[in-house]
C-alpha cells in the first residue's frame, strides 16, 4: 500500500529502537508490551507545509480530522462519518467565580459521538483495521471505550468483540448491545479483561485496540489538546488537569503538545496533573515515590473509567509528567461527588464520575495553593454523565 500520512517511524519508549510502521503491529519486541509501548514519529518538515494556524482554520472542517496531517492515516477514505472532537472550551463564569479561578476552562468531550473522549481514539484506530485489511476489531474497556470502538466498527460494518467487567454500568453496556458488538462480560476486574482480550484477539486475528500496546490510539487521544491550543489562540495553557487510569489520555496531551511545539505552533509547554481516584491510584504512589508501578489488585472507586489496578500506558504517562514538570495526584470518591455536583449544579455540565475527578483535582490543588487565580487552567471532562447516572436514582 501506498503511504499517504506524513508519518516517518515509531519508535520505542524503552529502548529507542526504531521501526517502519508496517514492521510491526503494537509493541517493540524485545521490551515487551508493558515497557516496548512506541511512539509515532512524523516528518515534521513536511507537516509544516500543509499545517499552518491559518491553513487549519481555512479547512472548515469542524471535528478532529481538522488535523489530518498530524495523524496516522493512509488512507482517508475509511474515515467514519461520525462527530468526533472540535468540542467545546467553556469558560464559566458562574462556576469560575465560585471556584475563585477566572482562567478556568472545561474541555467539554461528552458530546462525542459516543459520549466519551474515547472517540478520538476509536476513530483512528478503525481507520487502521481498514487500511491494514484486518476482519474484526477487540477492545477490553472499564466500558467507554468499548462503547465508542463498538460504534465505529458499527459504522464501518466490523465485528467487533469485547472484554469488559461485569460491574460494567448500564448504560455503558446498552451502548454495547445497541452497536450490536460480540459482549464478553468478564468475571473480574478490567485489569483481567485486558489480558482475556490480549489472549483473544492475537488467537482469532482480531485487531486489537486495547490501550496502549496500540501505537496509534496515542495520536487519537492528542487531538483534544490540539484543538485547545487553537482554542486559546495558540497559547499553551499553564496548567492542564487530566483523569487518568491507564494513563493513554494524559500521554496522549503530551504527545499533541510535543508535536505543537515541534512545529513551533506554541512556545511552551503546560504542566500536567494526572489525577487518580484515592481507591485506584499506583501512579501516583509509583510518582512519590520515584518507583516502578506497583499493581493495586483490589482497586476502587466510583468512578468506574479509571477504576485500574495496573496502568498499561504507566511508561509513557510518568514520562509526561516528568517532563511538563507537573504531578500525579489523587481524590476520594467525596471529592470526586462533590465537584461532579458543583459541574451539574453551577455550569449545567453532567459529566461521569471519572471525568468530574479532574475538577475535584482543581478543587485540591487550588485549596493547597498550588493551582492559583491568575493561571490559565483547562480541565478535560472526558465522558458524559448519562454515562453512569447511579448517583441520582
Ligand atoms: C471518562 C474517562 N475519563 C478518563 C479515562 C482515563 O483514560 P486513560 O485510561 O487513558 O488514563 C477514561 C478511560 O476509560 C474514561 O473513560
Ligand atoms: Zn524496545
Amino acid at each position: 500500500m501506498k503511504r499517504q500520512s506524513n508519518i516517518s517511524h515509531l519508535q520505542c519508549v524503552t529502548c529507542h529502537r526504531e521501526y517502519e510502521p508496517d514492521e510491526l503491529e503494537y509493541t517493540c519486541p524485545e521490551c515487551g508490551p508493558l515497557k516496548g509501548t512506541l511512539d509515532v514519529h512524523y516528518n515534521y518538515k513536511k507537516v509544516k507545509k500543509v499545517f499552518s494556524k491559518e491553513q487549519i482554520r481555512d479547512s472548515h472542517i469542524y471535528n478532529h480530522w481538522r488535523y489530518l496531517p498530524l495523524l496516522p492515516v493512509e488512507n482517508p477514505s475509511y474515515i467514519q462519518p461520525l462527530q468526533v472532537g472540535w468540542t467545546p472550551l467553556i469558560n464559566h463564569p458562574r462556576l469560575n467565580q465560585a471556584l475563585d479561578l477566572p482562567g478556568l476552562y472545561l474541555k467539554d468531550d461528552g458530546g462525542n459521538v459516543s459520549a466519551s473522549y474515547k472517540d478520538r481514539a476509536s476513530s483512528v484506530a478503525i481507520v487502521k483495521a481498514l487500511e491494514k485489511g484486518y476482519k474484526a476489531i477487540s477492545a477490553a474497556s472499564s466500558g467507554n471505550a468499548a462503547a465508542s470502538i463498538s460504534a465505529f466498527a458499527a459504522s464501518a460494518g466490523m465485528p467487533c468483540h469485547i472484554f469488559v467487567p461485569d460491574t460494567i454500568p448500564s448504560a455503558k453496556l446498552a451502548q454495547l448491545r445497541a452497536y450490536n458488538a460480540d459482549i464478553i462480560l468478564v468475571k473480574g476486574t478490567y485489569d483481567q479483561a485486558f489480558e482475556e482480550c490480549m489472549k483473544e484477539s492475537e488467537k482469532h486475528g482480531w485487531y486489537n485496540r486495547n490501550t496502549a500496546i496500540n501505537p496509534y490510539l496515542c495520536e487519537g487521544k492528542k487531538t483534544g489538546v490540539l484543538e485547545i491550543c487553537e482554542q486559546l489562540n495558540w497559547q499553551a495553557p499553564d496548567v492542564i488537569i487530566i483523569p487518568v487510569g491507564d494513563g493513554c489520555i494524559l500521554s496522549g496531551i503530551w504527545k499533541g503538545l510535543i508535536d505543537l511545539y515541534k512545529l513551533e505552533m506554541i512556545d511552551r509547554y503546560p504542566y500536567l496533573i494526572g489525577v487518580q481516584a484515592a481507591g485506584s491510584a499506583p501512579l501516583v504512589r509509583a510518582f512519590n515515590d520515584n518507583s516502578e508501578v506497583i499493581s493495586m489488585e483490589n482497586a476502587s472507586t466510583i468512578a468506574d473509567s479509571i477504576c485500574v489496578g495496573y496502568p498499561r500506558d504507566q511508561v509513557k504517562a510518568l514520562r509526561a509528567v516528568h517532563q511538563s514538570g507537573g504531578l500525579f495526584i489523587s481524590v476520594t470518591d467525596e471529592q470526586i461527588a462533590e465537584a461532579r455536583q458543583m459541574l451539574a449544579g453551577k455550569a449545567g455540565l453532567f459529566v461521569e464520575p471519572a471525568a468530574a475527578a479532574s475538577l475535584a483535582g482543581v478543587m485540591k490543588l487550588h485549596d493547597e495553593n498550588k493551582i492559583t487565580s491568575d493561571q490559565t487552567v483547562v480541565v478535560l471532562l472526558t465522558g458524559h454523565g448519562l454515562k453512569d447516572i447511579r448517583a441520582y436514582v
